[in-house]
């Protein structure tokens, strides 16, 4: 995937928000059709998300996904008619509640391409929002090939729960939505697939979104959602490398390329071997 980190929530149904979020910094931008717009507004925000689809400059085409109702939904099917002429570059499945699901998006997505001779729509599937995806993910099998990336959010598994809390008093999560962070993430990386961090709610507390972004990166996450432009520069911050750690990268990387036939060495008398040089390169890989 093109340049992934931070994932912005816009209403499907506000044109103010739309053009300011694909004008603004966001690595990509979701227009939604799901929860954020009333089922009042559906048809109209159909009508202006498959126009500011079909509007799009190329540059802009790659950085748009569009969240569609859940596939347990008639309106997921209604989503997918208004946009088949001018498919997204990727799609945000909610609520997913098995392999299934995946396969049955996967099927009329393939569809909808040959019949239109478009190119294939990415999948980002939301796995934690239905207690049998969350509970069932480390037997997952692979999903279809189009899924590039798999995210989760706290806010409707708490509801399937029926919990009245998803975090501790200090903001750490509590343990069941910890365990769903966890599950997405080791899915997501068992299948080769970006991971995408949750959103966080608070959006006037630009601290608290910091250290967020800061422990999705550090945890292995990818990306993180956002659903304020204010949550955009702390993302990138978070997983922009400071000139220490990149120097410090080069240097290893350096050391080895010194030394192609060692697989230890030692560097400022720290052992450094090849999960060392991993993570090096995934440093400076971070710099494009
Ligand atoms: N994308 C683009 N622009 C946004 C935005 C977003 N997600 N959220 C706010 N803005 C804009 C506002 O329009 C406003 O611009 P303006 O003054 O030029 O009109 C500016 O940023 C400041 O907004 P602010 O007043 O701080 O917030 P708000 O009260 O207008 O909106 C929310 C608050 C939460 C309603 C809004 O951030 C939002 O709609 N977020 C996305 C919700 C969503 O999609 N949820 C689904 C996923 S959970
Ligand atoms: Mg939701």
């Amino acid at each position: 995937m093109t340049r992934s980190r931070s994932w912005l929530f816009v209403p499907g149904d506000d044109p103010r928000k739309i053009g300011k979020a694909l004008a603004g910094p966001a690595d990509r931008v979701i227009l939604d059709l799901e929860d954020a717009v009333a089922p009042t507004k559906r048809a109209g925000a159909r009508a202006l998300v498959a126009d500011t689809i079909a509007a799009l400059a190329t540059e802009n085409r790659e950085r748009v996904c569009v969240r569609i109702n859940p596939w347990q939904e008639d309106a997921a099917n209604d989503d997918l008619q208004a946009l088949k002429a001018t498919l997204p570059a990727s799609i945000m499945l909610p609520k997913v509640r098995s392999i299934d699901d995946l396969r049955a998006v996967d099927s009329i997505l393939s569809q909808l391409e040959s019949d239109t001779g478009q190119p294939t729509t990415k999948v980002i599937a939301l796995v934690t929002e239905t207690v049998s995806m969350t509970a069932t993910m480390p037997a997952m099998p692979s999903p279809p090939k189009r899924v590039a990336a798999l995210t989760w959010g706290g806010e409707d598994l708490s509801a399937a729960l029926g919990a009245s809390a998803n975090k501790f008093a200090d903001g750490r999560w509590l343990p069941t939505f910890e365990f769903a962070r966890v599950q997405c993430l080791l899915a997501a990386k068992r299948f080769g697939l970006h991971a995408i961090d949750t959103l966080y709610t608070d959006f006037r507390d630009g601290e608290g979104m910091q250290q967020h972004a800061n422990a999705a990166l550090r945890d292995g996450f990818d990306g993180v959602l956002a659903i304020h432009p204010a949550q955009i520069d702390p993302i990138h911050s978070a997983f922009t490398p400071d000139a220490a750690s990149v120097a410090h990268a080069r240097r290893i990387v350096a050391a080895f390329a010194a030394n192609p036939d060692s697989g230890a060495l030692q560097l400022d008398g720290r052992m450094i071997d090849r999960p060392h040089l991993i993570q090096a390169q995934k440093i400076l890989n971070r710099l494009e």
